[in-house]
């Protein structure tokens, strides 16, 4: 099992105060709220369906589904500029003095997204992702080939953690056995770097310069890789400058390993202690584990973004100012029970089940393909092989969350 007694990136974080009331302090990062974030939001739905706190700066909470797709749609007046949940000092913002955006589309609005957009789709297609769905069923068998034999691992740091970044290194066309780093950078900018700003500035610089390096080799040696084929893309006649190329990667890295690490470690703790559940499973075809893979991203939808309101505006109710921090709540949405019938259970059959845990509108998640086939595979691949687990230690699970959710230390034993 790996050593997480030293966590490269873990440092202390700002205490707390107990939260006084949900509808004008909540907190994100308080533990329970982490740990099970569902009662906050049924609470909120009801009482205060657009919430507010003055924690980390600021911020707005949507709960009902319907607003989360109103507010989507609500370009460029709720801005993507800045989507992380808590803002960056403005001494540590990075102004490059390029004008280019540092991961567009994701923190980008019409027309730079759109185009930054239309460059990616392709790439993510169900056809262009074939050569990563064989990839990452050798690899998902490699590393229970690792641990199967010592009747237990821990279910996130050993499996879930070790496939997005290798599924996405191998489509960059990047170092493999760089994994280690990549998963410490994006931890630093996405997870632990969210309440520690110096943290986030120093993991975001060495991901530019990383790239930067790899985008200048691709100019000169052309691969046949993701990182090549950007290079090589051309927007009204011109190719893309390296400035946004760099962006582009940086985004593929952080947007695509702690997301999907986080549903498929949600999934493998949901089965660990839902027997039925799980025994279904290892009989499941492939219209179970069609509905099951939607239903598990519904329930357990990891990414919470965020908007800045580019004006005053009213929206239900409220008026968020200029400047206002949105949190685009769309795991709270795909559990607002006017829309999700028995939406505090996981129905691995439902058939009506439109979530937005990726999503909605122009910002809808470009690499959907991709996670969703990486958590099948990794998850029937698990199944086919250890088809029966349980949590080792219910008491020694951890979780992330604020921006993107799921389980961190997951230790199984295999039965
Ligand atoms: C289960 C895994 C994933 C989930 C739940 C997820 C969720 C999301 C969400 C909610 C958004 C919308 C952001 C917003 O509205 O501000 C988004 C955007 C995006 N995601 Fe994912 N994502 C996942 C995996 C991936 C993967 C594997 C990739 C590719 C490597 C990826 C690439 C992107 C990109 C490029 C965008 C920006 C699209 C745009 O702004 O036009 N995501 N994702």
């Amino acid at each position: 099992m790996t050593d997480t007694s030293t966590d490269p990136v873990a440092d202390s974080v700002p205490e707390r105060c107990p939260v006084s009331d949900l509808a004008t302090d909540y907190d994100i990062f308080d533990p329970d709220y982490v740990r099970d974030p569902v009662p906050a939001w049924t609470e909120l739905r009801e009482a205060c369906p657009i919430a507010h706190t003055g924690r980390y700066g600021g911020s707005w909470l949507p709960t009902r589904y319907e607003d989360l797709q109103a507010m989507a749609r609500m370009v460029p007046v709720l801005s993507s500029k800045s989507p992380i949940v808590i803002d960056m000092p403005r001494e540590l913002i990075q102004e490059g003095g390029t004008g280019y955006n540092a991961a567009a589309p994701i923190s980008a609005d019409p027309p730079e997204q759109g185009w930054t957009r239309r460059a990616l789709l392709p790439h993510f297609t169900p056809r262009a992702i074939a050569p990563q769905t064989e990839y990452t069923e050798k690899l998902c068998n490699a590393l229970i080939d690792g641990f199967i034999d010592n009747g237990g691992c821990d279910a996130a740091v050993d499996y879930a953690q070790q496939i997005p970044p290798r599924v996405i290194a191998q489509k960059l066309g990047v170092d493999e056995d760089m994994v280690d780093d990549f998963i410490e950078w994006v931890r630093g900018v996405l997870e632990l770097g969210l309440q520690q700003p110096e943290l986030r500035a120093k993991y975001r610089d060495i991901i530019r310069a990383y790239f930067a390096e790899q985008v200048a080799d691709r100019r000169i040696n052309p691969g046949d890789d993701l990182i090549t084929a950007l290079c090589q893309t051309e927007v009204d006649g011109e190719l893309l400058p390296d400035e946004v190329v760099i962006g582009m990667c940086n985004l593929q890295l952080v947007a695509g390993i702690d997301t999907t690490w986080s549903s498929i470690g949600s999934a493998l703790w949901h089965f660990a202690g839902h027997e039925d559940d799980r025994r279904r499973m290892t009989a499941a075809d492939d219209d179970l584990w069609d509905t099951a893979v939607e239903e598990l991203l519904r329930f357990y939808s990891p990414v919470t973004m965020a908007r800045n309101a580019a004006e005053d505006v009213e929206y239900g109710g409220v008026t968020f100012r200029k400047g206002d921090k949105i949190l685009m709540n769309f795991p709270g949405a795909n559990h607002d029970p006017d829309v999700f019938e028995n939406a505090g259970e996981v129905v691995l059959d439902r058939q009506r089940n439109r979530h937005i845990a990726f999503g909605a509108g122009i910002h809808r998640c470009a690499g959907s393909n991709l996670a969703r086939m990486e958590m099948q595979v990794a998850l029937r691949t698990w199944l086919e092989r250890i088809p029966e687990f349980t949590l080792s230690d219910p008491g020694a699970v951890t979780w992330a969350g604020g921006q993107v959710r799921g389980p961190r230390i997951l230790p199984v034993t295999f039965g």
